[in-house]
């Protein structure tokens, strides 16, 4: 345990909790003192790929998430918690079975005839603006999207350029989330207090319970389902199966919102950022598209390599979830690559950091797509073990196919319509900063201004 000694606790805290972004400190914590690093009393973040697929791929069931997760759920208790806070390995892998099939490769090409007319609505107000805030529009289509994905009906906020309720509602919410880490037991009582920023927070709460319940009424009264949800996952004969209700159905639903569309979002506004600033890359991926047939659809993208990288590339630099995902060290104890990590140890690898990993991204902080294009054949397989945006494993994300197929028809439809797109005077490098704000990581400023050029006749040529 030689390594862990490098920093005292009294160092790591007030590094990691005194200056900025807590990934960055991390990071800056690693660079300077090794691969395995001590950030609270009981808490180590380690930056080698090869630990991280030990803990969260090939060892998962026995490296269980830890008790951070029941902490950032949408209300106190058993009651509210969804799979993404479930400690239980089991009822998670369940879960995760039941809705493998809403997500599998057939179902998203099944699913894509209902996200291509909320597509569609973006590009056609898109074509009628000039200046535009890219972030703000790509936040309307993902939460469009998923809401119409997860309670069968789109929040429609692409048409009335508004924040639908329920949007205002769960951000306001994310305030709770806050209280129920620390004072919880302060929740119940808000209604008394005099402050109206937290009665929102706790009446926008219950009204977000209240739409979730309401839509999976709706979808259960109904005589012809439309196909396509996720909330078919829990179902048998129309009705929840065992061991789901009505109340999990609007609850795993919320949940997806959630998790499901701000960080593809994030990503979105990051691709489209860095195609401006990076012409070349903009060019040789309009080439690439050219390629393909008129009508065409997300089997014909996924054979596209430098879509791919350009993805890829962007998520590696900028991950909308940067930070640890603690886990929790078995009983037992455990050894990887020679450590020894004692039982109970909060463990934590973050994305951000094994993305920087300069034995496999040289110059990791330039964007080059280029280089997951025929990489060395001996960097190969471990390039794409380093590549964890989506976590990995039996707990890594179960909308990743899901987000792939929504940014690459996004990205090919835009750059379809539009020539090209031109930063607003004022925007900055700085303000593109990736910064923690909540759950997840987003542009500094959370915007990307952008004067937009739509083509006369769509297509991929360039201009
Ligand atoms: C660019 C887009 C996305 C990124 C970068 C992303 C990233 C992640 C990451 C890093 C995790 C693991 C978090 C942890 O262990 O603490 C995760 C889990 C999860 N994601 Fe995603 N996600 C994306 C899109 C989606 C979409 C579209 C959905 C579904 C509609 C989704 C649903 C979930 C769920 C339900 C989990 C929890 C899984 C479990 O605990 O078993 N995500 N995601």
């Amino acid at each position: 345990m030689e390594r862990l000694a490098a920093l005292t606790f009294g160092q790591t805290l007030l590094a990691v909790f005194s200056l900025g972004d807590k990934f960055r400190e991390v990071q800056r914590l690693h660079e300077q003192h090794g691969p395995v690093i001590r950030i609270g009393p009981n808490h180590l973040s380690i930056a080698s790929p090869e630990t991280f697929s030990q803990i969260y791929v090939k060892r998962c069931r026995a490296f269980l998430k830890s008790d951070f997760y029941a902490t950032i759920q949408p209300g106190i208790g058993p009651k509210y918690s969804g799979l993404f806070n479930y400690t239980d390995h089991q009822r998670a892998v369940a879960e995760r079975k039941d809705l493998q099939a809403r997500l599998s490769p057939a179902a998203l090409r099944q699913y894509e005839a209902r996200f291509l007319p909320i597509l569609d609505t973006l590009v056609a107000v898109l074509r009628e603006k000039r200046d535009v805030d890219l972030f703000a529009y790509f936040k309307f289509l993902m939460l469009d999207a998923i809401g119409d994905l997860a309670f069968d009906q789109s929040f429609h906020q692409l048409e009335s350029g508004e924040e639908h309720q329920y949007v205002v509602d769960f951000n306001n919410a994310f305030m709770l989330i806050g209280l129920q880490t620390t004072f919880a037991w302060i929740i119940p009582f808000i209604p008394f207090l005099p402050s109206q920023s937290l009665k929102d927070a706790y009446y926008g709460l219950q009204r977000v319970f209240k739409y979730a319940q309401t839509r999976v009424d709706a979808f259960l009264n109904e005589e012809k389902p439309k196909p396509g949800t996720l909330m078919e996952a829990f179902l048998k004969d129309g009705k929840p199966k065992d061991p789901y209700t009505r109340w999990h159905i609007a609850l795993a639903g919320h949940g997806f919102i959630i998790a499901g569309s701000e960080a593809s979002s994030i990503t979105l506004t990051y691709v489209l950022w860095l195609l401006v600033k990076h012409p070349h890359v903009q060019r040789k991926l309009r080439e690439e598209l050219k390629g393909l047939p008129q009508d065409y659809k997300s089997t014909d993208l996924a054979s596209l390599p430098f879509l791919d990288a350009v993805l890829k590339e962007t998520l590696r630099i900028y991950p909308p979830a940067p930070s640890a995902m603690p886990r929790v060290v078995p009983p037992s104890g455990a050894e990887i690559e020679g450590v020894y990590y004692p039982g109970k140890t909060i463990i934590a690898a973050q994305p951000y950091t094994i993305h920087r990993d300069p034995n496999l991204f040289p110059e990791p902080e330039i964007f080059r797509p280029e280089r997951w294009i025929e990489p060395p054949p001996d960097r190969r397989e471990l390039m794409n073990q380093a590549f964890v945006p989506f976590s990995a494993g039996q707990r890594g994300c179960i909308g990743r196919g899901l987000a792939w197929i929504h940014m690459q028809i996004t990205i090919a439809k835009l750059l379809e319509n539009f020539d090209s797109f031109k930063l607003t005077k004022g925007m900055t490098d700085e303000d593109m900063e990736l910064v923690e704000r909540g759950a997840l990581a987003k542009p500094k400023a959370t915007k990307l201004s952008v004067r937009v050029f739509p083509k006369e006749v769509p297509g991929f040529a360039v201009a």
